[in-house]
């Protein structure tokens, strides 16, 4: 550890540099928790929004919290760096790194672009906290970096404080996160950490020290964890589907197994977003760079039962289709990579959507929140405005992202809209029972022909909510 010695304020004044789904939630969870936020996006149209109070993505909870802490004063936005630079102690620096065109690669240059911005401007003790999730080695090269840009480089150190926070459940999981990392360098940063999460250490948030390559490897290595855990349940319902066991049978035994657990271990149609996809892929590049690819050669195999999972849904749908996907109507329940959502970053729903418009089916799509984000990826697919037309005359009904609305949904109800009563549970979400007794052929991964209910267990904290 160093020795910065500069004061630390009781309660630091925060700045948060970038304001999409994690700055926008990280900016107005600080402000609630009472501190004084000030939030930078280069984007003024997204400053300009977020100052009227509306957020710019669908996330339960937010927009009623952005409203009370904008109304309060305690948060406000901007576009310029030097006021940033003037106001802030603690600086976190929230923006993307996408995955790189035409590499596993993630592409750092928003966030070298926002440190070296901040970095410059600095006229006084200044914490800049990286929050964004980063290739392991980026922050001790964004250290020497950021000396090398400010005028006096004694008042400026960086740390590490990675986000574990889901869409869907960002509030919630910002306000109590299950555990707070800091990556950090001396005992001052440490504390001016301490100082900025205060509220939330107070009431027992496990809090976990590190150094830096440590903070940034716990983060690829959760989301890493968790889309093994995910494809692990997804390869074994490529097993079942080959000796006909049933899946949810099997994942429910498992999760009984306190060692194993139940979370993200549910079968179906996979992952996507903007995060678990992306940060396998770049994990495993920057493991090759390292030379230590073999440790992590697994992460390609996840991908891959990832994508088959997405593969096997178009060929149910065919099958319920007997065989030919050619001019039959298939609505499609859902865009969103998961529900509670609006985000369509590498849904699973609509790259099966499109699979199957491919082999000429008529495919209308519908999604309680998603249908802009989609109609602008995707315009290639048909859309319904409301889910009573998007089942309106269906041969096949395909249930891709499981909202609560399609869950509750009346099989008998739905079975009146229908031309035919035949559906794949791309998601296991559905009644199978119910939908059997209503005449339907229910068809679902990993499951046998005439499969029954199975009621996995679900932790409250990944309950749907909308
Ligand atoms: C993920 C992580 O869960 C967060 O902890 C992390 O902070 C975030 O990435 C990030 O890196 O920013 P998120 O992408 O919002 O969060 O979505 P998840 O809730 O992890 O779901 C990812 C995908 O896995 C979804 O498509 C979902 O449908 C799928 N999934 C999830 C399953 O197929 N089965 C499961 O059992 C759980």
């Amino acid at each position: 550890m160093t020795t910065t010695t500069h004061p630390v304020p009781e309660r630091p004044r925060l700045t948060v540099i970038g304001t999409g789904y994690l700055g926008a939630t990280h900016a107005v969870a600080m402000a609630s928790l009472g501190y004084d936020v000030l939030g930078l996006d280069v984007d003024q149209a997204k400053v300009d929004k977020l100052t009227a109070g509306e957020v710019p993505f669908f996330e339960p909870g937010l927009p009623e919290l952005l409203k009370e802490v904008i109304a309060s004063g305690r948060l406000r936005f901007t576009t310029s760096f030097d006021e940033a630079a003037e106001f802030g102690d603690v600086h976190f620096i929230c923006v993307g790194t996408p995955q790189a065109h035409g590499s596993h690669a993630a592409n750092l240059t928003y966030v070298e672009s926002a440190f070296a911005e901040i970095a410059s401007r600095v006229t006084r003790p200044a914490l800049l906290v990286g929050k964004s999730t980063v290739p392991v080695g980026t922050a001790a090269r964004l250290t020497s970096m950021v000396r090398a840009a400010a005028s006096d480089p004694s008042l400026v150190e960086l740390a590490w404080n990675p986000e574990f926070l889901r869409e869907g459940y960002a509030v919630q999981d910002t306000l109590r996160p299950d555990r707070l990392v800091f990556g950090v360098e001396s005992a001052w940063a440490e504390a001016m950490l301490r100082a900025a999460f205060a509220p939330i250490l107070d009431v027992g948030t496990p809090l976990v020290i590190a150094d830096l390559p440590t903070s940034e490897l716990v983060k690829v290595a959760a989301n890493s964890f968790l889309a093994t855990k995910i494809s692990y349940i997804n390869a074994m319902a490529e097993v079942c589907e080959a000796t006909g066991a049933d899946v949810n049978v099997l994942a429910s035994a498992l999760a009984y197994d306190d060692r194993i657990g139940g979370r993200f271990l549910k079968p179906g149609l996979g992952f996507g977003g903007g995060c678990l996809p992306k940060d396998i892929r770049a994990f495993a590049h920057r493991a090759e760079e390292l030379g230590v690819g073999q440790a992590v050669a697994f992460l390609h195999e996840v991908d891959e039962i990832n994508n088959r999972r997405r593969k096997r849904t178009v060929d149910l749908v065919r099958e319920l289709a007997s065989g030919n996907l050619a001019g039959v109507r298939i609505a499609a329940l859902g865009a969103a990579f998961k529900p509670n959502s609006d985000d369509i970053r590498d849904a699973p729903a609509l790259d099966v959507a499109d699979m199957l418009r491919a082999e000429g089916a008529d495919v209308i799509v519908y999604d309680p929140e998603a249908m802009e984000n989609a109609k602008r990826v995707y315009p290639q697919l048909s859309y319904a405005p409301t889910f009573a037309e998007c089942v309106k005359g269906a041969d096949v009904v395909v249930l891709l992202t499981e909202w609560q609305k399609f869950r509750e949904a009346d099989p008998e109800m739905m079975g009146e809209l229908v031309a035919r009563r035949a559906i794949v549970d791309g998601r296991h979400a559905l009644d199978a029972d119910a939908y059997r007794a209503a005449g339907w052929e229910y068809r679902a991964l990993g499951r046998p022909a005439q499969p029954h209910t199975v009621h996995l267990i679900e932790d409250t904290k990944d309950q749907v909510l909308v």
